[in-house]
């Protein structure tokens, strides 16, 4: 009999790849003890293993984190997961958002919001440009919402975004606060008890050096009473807190199947944690902060400009670079980069398209060594566009 649709030949051929290395806004390059961890075996649901692993990856998130919340656990996709997960459960039609905007997330957080049938209020800035803590007061006083976003990493720009004053100032008013850390988690201080977050999420294909497909994520005791007393479902099925937590057993409840997590990454989700408990926080947050200044200022030397301006603001990962004036295709550096170094620079995202290159340095590879690897990449990029670097300092 003829089949409909032979076998393709594409994937009849032996599976063969040069190794890239990543340099743009994450994913990053995993771990090599995280690739070992998930080749090993798939576990079955409730496998007594696999519950151990489940708990043990609880506890890192929580360290992680820096939060005493029971309801802490990893989401089964991507950080946009998270994003949906913290949102969908928090709002019920009618309710009140206020999303902070100065980059690209604050507009996607604002339209899952719309879509769970919230009221939305986005609260403005110029790209890049960081909220003070006072005008948020005053425009939580003047619009009342129910949660407020706010992303800490807002990684279109470069921005690391000031919260740890954000968590009081929401309860002094009622307001739940959601931070999104996807960008920053592990590489710059994140306190979630001690700067009274309501809802955190991130994911692990950034400083946590895991592979892509897992979000992070842990919820205070205000939010679980938000959930706790809605009046109508969740309208996702499979990011429904309600259910997801029993799965993973919170509050010693018996476990009960929800949908099937990939054990495959959870094993790589637990020796990821494994290694950041064993170089510890302080550690990450230092190493990740000193190998992006040395990248910022080598991309300085080269008298290229830095879309943040205040050192203070920049995300010790994803660092955005103004696309100097007179550079015509901006994307030949990155198609060039990649074809003849194997090396990944990021491109822009919405509103910075066509103004600036993004480079990340965070997780495996936040090192001396690949920073400078990565300098002197981009260098040999911008003179094949045509662009003569300032300084010929970086080798
Ligand atoms: C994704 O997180 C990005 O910043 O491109």
């Amino acid at each position: 009999k003829r089949m409909d649709v032979p076998p393709p030949s594409s994937i009849l051929n032996p599976l063969h790849h040069e190794e890239i290395t990543l340099f743009g806004p994450g994913p990053t390059n995993t771990a090599p003890r995280v690739c070992h961890a998930s080749s090993l075996q798939t576990f079955g649901i409730f496998n007594p293993p696999m519950v151990d692993l489940m708990k043990e990856v609880q506890e890192g998130l929580r360290y992680l984190f820096q939060t005493k919340n029971e309801l802490t656990y990893a989401v089964n996709a991507s950080g946009m997961a998270g994003m949906e997960t913290a949102l969908t459960n928090l709002l019920e039609p009618k309710d009140r958002l206020m999303s902070l905007t100065n980059g690209c997330w604050g507009g996607i957080a604002a339209e899952v919001g719309e879509r769970c049938g919230a009221i939305v209020t986005k609260l403005e800035h110029p790209p890049g440009v960081p909220f003070s803590s006072d005008e948020v007061e005053k425009a939580l006083k003047e619009h009342k919402p129910h949660v407020l976003y706010v992303a800490q990493s807002e990684s279109s720009t470069g921005l690391l975004q000031p919260v740890e004053k954000l968590g009081s100032i929401c309860h002094q008013n009622n307001c739940l606060l959601v931070v999104d850390t996807v960008a920053s988690l592990g590489a710059a201080p994140f306190f979630m008890d001690r700067w009274e977050v309501d809802v955190v999420y991130s994911a692990t294909q950034k400083a946590i050096s895991c592979q892509t497909g897992l979000a992070p994520i842990s919820f205070s005791s205000r939010a679980r009473e938000k959930i706790a007393s809605r009046k109508t479902k969740v309208q996702s099925y499979v990011f429904d807190v309600n259910k997801n937590m029993v799965q993973w057993g919170v509050d010693g409840v018996a476990k009960k199947y929800h949908h099937t997590y990939s054990s495959t990454l959870l094993l790589s989700l637990r020796e990821a944690l494994s290694m950041i408990a064993a170089e510890g926080l302080e550690q990450m947050w230092k190493r990740h902060s000193e190998n992006t200044k040395r990248l910022c200022n080598g991309i300085e030397e080269l008298g290229l400009e830095l879309f943040i301006k205040d050192p203070a603001y920049r995300l010790p990962t994803v660092t955005a670079i103004c696309i100097p004036e007179g550079v015509e295709s901006p994307g030949s550096l990155n198609a060039y980069c990649m074809e003849k170094h194997k090396v990944e620079f990021g491109a822009a995202l919405p509103p910075l398209v066509g103004k600036v290159w993004r480079i990340g340095i965070m997780g495996y590879n936040s090192t001396e060594w690949h920073t400078n690897k990565a300098l002197s990449v981009f260098k040999d990029g911008l003179l094949h566009i045509g662009y003569t670097p300032k300084a010929a300092k970086v080798k």
